[in-house]
């Protein structure tokens, strides 16, 4: 069997370590602030290259709390790509803004050209999603917001680790957000999430925001919500931090083994670097036109495979009431497929993998 994701592989390569980090926290009874948070928020602000980080429950509480930080025009639009999880529109619709969804391009991200076709005199802001572990065009995409006054919400819950030009994910913007759900390449036991930024104010308003309005204990001036990173969580992520690069670098081996082996093979389609930009490989999306029966081929020879995802946003029911016409998106959610991927794969099974794509027949 060819897992897609093995947690458990992983944990027993730091058990040690990751047990240690746990004891601490119980034995100081910081579960909740603390620090083991506050040293997280520090490594994690380092690590990605900014001056704040602010520790939340989840990654979707990061993208509707920084939204709300940003106190955009009430009823205004933000612009998400279709491609993407739900919580990407989700967060602009429960904050009371209108989604209006921007197409894809075969890299799976946001297309600029049709970004640019959607910007209309209500656009407030525009969310790129670095979806897969690989970081949109931010040079054009903040240009473009900067020509039209628009806001910058960077969805990095799929890009720990990913760069662009020399800058990590969550960078370029106003405030960036991310979510350590546990699959992710920087994961926790349980929920977590991150939101980054270089600005002050949001830095204070995010983390007012996500404890309860509070700027000190019982001093409320906002109302507020609870939406914070535990220290347990912290703790393990503080241990994982440590090995995120090499896990890439591990990520990065296995693509290019995938790349070695399918390049040549035509009807399946591979992802697409691009240009100055370090892919952190979240996900390997590859397409094919004949994604299902690939599917069960691959599960007959024992490897297990997912689709990210199986509709575009803008083809969901829950956003049937808008109109855009997005085409690429609605068509690359038929087709894609997620290979094995992370640095539990051993050479062999990788090969493996390959080995039964290029046997497919239709
Ligand atoms: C692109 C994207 N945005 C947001 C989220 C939300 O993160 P969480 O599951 O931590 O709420 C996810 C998580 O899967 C995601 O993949």
């Amino acid at each position: 069997m060819v897992k897609f994701l093995d947690l458990n592989k992983q944990y027993l390569s730091i058990k040690k370590e990751i047990d240690e980090a746990i004891s601490f926290v119980i034995n100081d009874a910081a579960f909740v602030g603390g620090k083991y948070l506050s040293l997280f928020e520090e490594n994690f602000s380092k690590y990605v290259g900014c001056n704040f980080c602010i520790g939340v429950a989840n990654g979707t509480d990061a993208l509707e709390i920084a939204i709300e930080c940003l106190d955009l025009p009430k009823g205004s639009e933000i612009i998400v790509p279709a491609n993407s999880w739900i919580s990407s529109s989700e967060s602009v619709v429960r904050l009371g803004y209108n989604v209006v969804f921007c197409d894809v391009k075969n890299d799976y991200l946001m297309d600029k050209k049709d970004l640019k076709e959607k910007i209309s005199d209500n656009t407030s802001a525009i969310m790129p999603v670095h979806l897969y572990g690989q970081i949109c065009e931010m040079n054009e995409i903040v240009k473009i917001a900067n020509e039209n006054d628009l806001k910058i919400i960077e969805d990095s819950a799929q890009a720990h680790g990913a760069v662009y030009e020399g800058k990590k994910a969550g960078t370029f913007g106003d405030v960036g957000c991310y979510s350590f759900y546990p699959g992710k390449n920087l994961g926790a036991y349980g929920d977590g999430g991150a939101i980054v930024t270089n600005n002050p104010e949001i830095a204070k308003k995010a983390r007012m925001i996500a404890n309860h309005g509070q700027i000190e204990k019982h001093k409320h001036l906002i109302i507020g919500r609870n939406s914070r990173l535990d220290g347990i969580q912290a703790a393990i992520l503080n241990v994982k931090l440590k090995h995120l690069d090499s896990w890439i670098e591990r990520r990065n081996e296995v693509a290019k083994m995938y790349i070695n082996r399918l390049s040549n093979h035509s009807p399946i389609a591979l992802p697409h670097v691009n240009k100055n930009s370090i892919h952190a490989f979240h996900l390997y999306v590859i397409r094919n036109n004949y994604r299902n029966e690939l599917i069960d081929h691959l599960k007959n020879h024992e490897i297990e495979t997912a689709i990210h995802y199986p509709k575009a946003l803008s083809d969901l029911d829950v956003h049937k009431n808008q109109k855009n016409l997005i085409k690429n998106a609605s068509k690359i959610c038929e087709e894609i497929l997620s290979l094995p991927m992370g640095e539990h794969l051993s050479q062999d099974e990788v090969i493996e993998v390959c080995n039964a794509v290029t046997n497919f027949k239709k």
